[in-house]
């Protein structure tokens, strides 16, 4: 053990010296709607070692926000649409801040907090009611408690909010949403927040297989389109998309709110029915987009702005309901291994260790680390 727990260590150290280099921030969502998943803690060496530095939860899991103390890794949390209705009350959403948020402050960058998950698709229309006073209730709880500056609060919307995304400059949301999303936005601008979408081109293939290029929504060489109304050209559709929603907000009198990409990716596997589900599309795909965000691209609309993404997702995760395709967008399998090759060979260690133990291997290594200096220059 003694051994072991030292070679992992010395793996540690080396992995600080050679990161693999994602160099420009791409954020990954780690979803744990599995039963076969690693812990936090080796997860956190994991992402590490692929310099990954920001992660998106679906809830404030504190096995992973304690697992990632002191790594300078941005967290996006997330409070499930089942807290909407709770949230709407200003005891319950401070309570809720000072048990999941003001623990882990010190130790964890938490630095977004979603509220509720793609609840203009849920059809219900008591969330869509709840979803900006649970907003701005939580909100409120965090300029109490001093804590605004730093945690910042939005929610995250699936592209089917658009009733129109062609062309891109044309873009506007569902007429049936204006009423909600109209005061959403304002709470954005005065918040500083950022408005973030869910966008797939994925399923916009998947259901036209026929119609859509693959080229155009796997980042590859085609002719792309060229929105008349602009003139501006589109070699992609995730950027299209992207646009999309940057006109559609400013078709409701806003220039002043930023728009991030809190999920894209692409299936390695899906059932019959479900084209271009393949590790080849998947690699493509994510591989493409991440050196378009190394680049530090924008769109065409916004060409200085550079895309900022969340990629779905870090692992499959097997419990996932839904068709195939759904359990099937990670970048690793829960081994650690990636289902394809992008240049993303992570380290993922076998065992894991108490911080106190760490401690220990640490002041251990430095004084082997000093013998070998001093065995060194005595022999040379
Ligand atoms: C790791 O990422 C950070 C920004 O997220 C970047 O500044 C740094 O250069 C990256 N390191 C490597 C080795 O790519
Ligand atoms: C909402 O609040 C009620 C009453 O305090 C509590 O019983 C319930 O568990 C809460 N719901 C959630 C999802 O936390
Ligand atoms: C919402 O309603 C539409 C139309 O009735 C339906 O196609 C869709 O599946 C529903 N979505 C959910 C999440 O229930």
């Amino acid at each position: 053990m003694a051994s072991s727990s030292v070679i992992f260590q010395i793996a540690l150290v080396l992995l600080s010296l050679t990161d693999s280099g994602l160099s420009h921030g791409v954020g990954i969502n780690y979803g744990q709607i599995a039963n076969n998943l690693p812990s936090p803690s080796r997860v956190a060496i994991l992402l590490r070692s692929l310099n990954i530095s920001r992660v998106k939860l679906y809830d404030a899991d504190p096995s992973v926000l304690v697992a990632f103390s002191n790594t300078n890794v941005d967290f996006i949390i997330g409070l499930g649409n089942e807290y909407l209705e709770n949230m709407t009350d200003p005891l319950k959403a401070q309570a809720w801040i000072e048990e999941h948020v003001s623990p882990h402050l010190l130790q964890t960058k938490i630095t977004c907090i979603t509220v509720g998950n793609e609840i203009f698709n849920s059809n219900d229309t008591g969330l869509m009611s709840n979803l900006l006073p649970a907003m701005q209730t939580v909100y409120t709880s965090l300029v109490n408690l001093g804590l605004d500056k730093q945690v910042a609060v939005t929610t995250a919307h699936s592209l089917a909010i658009l009733g129109n995304s062609y062309p891109p400059s044309s873009g506007t949301f569902r007429q049936d949403l204006a009423e909600y999303l109209q005061p959403l936005l304002s709470f954005h601008a005065q918040t500083k927040s950022p408005f973030l979408i869910n966008a797939y081109p994925y399923f916009a293939y998947k259901d036209n297989p026929g119609e859509v290029p693959l080229e155009y929504v796997l980042f590859l060489p085609n002719q792309g389109m060229t929105d008349p109304i602009t003139n501006l050209h589109y070699d992609n559709m995730l950027y299209a998309q992207l646009d999309a929603v940057y006109s559609a907000i400013r078709a409701m009198g806003h220039t002043d709110i930023e728009v991030r990409i809190s999920e894209t990716g692409w299936p390695s596997k899906g059932d019959a029915n479900e084209a271009g589900a393949t590790p080849e599309n998947a690699g493509l795909y994510n591989g493409n987009l991440l050196r378009r965000i190394e680049q530090r691209q924008g769109t065409p609309a916004k060409p200085s702005v550079p895309i900022d993404i969340y990629v779905f997702a870090l692992f499959n995760e097997d419990l996932k309901p839904g068709p195939a395709s759904e359990r099937n967008y990670g970048l690793y399998y829960p081994d650690g291994s990636p289902v394809y090759d992008i240049g993303l060979q992570g380290y993922l260690p076998e065992l894991t260790i108490s911080s106190a133990t760490a401690t220990a291997i640490n002041a251990l290594s430095i004084f082997y680390f000093l013998i070998f200096l001093v065995t060194c220059s005595i022999c040379s």
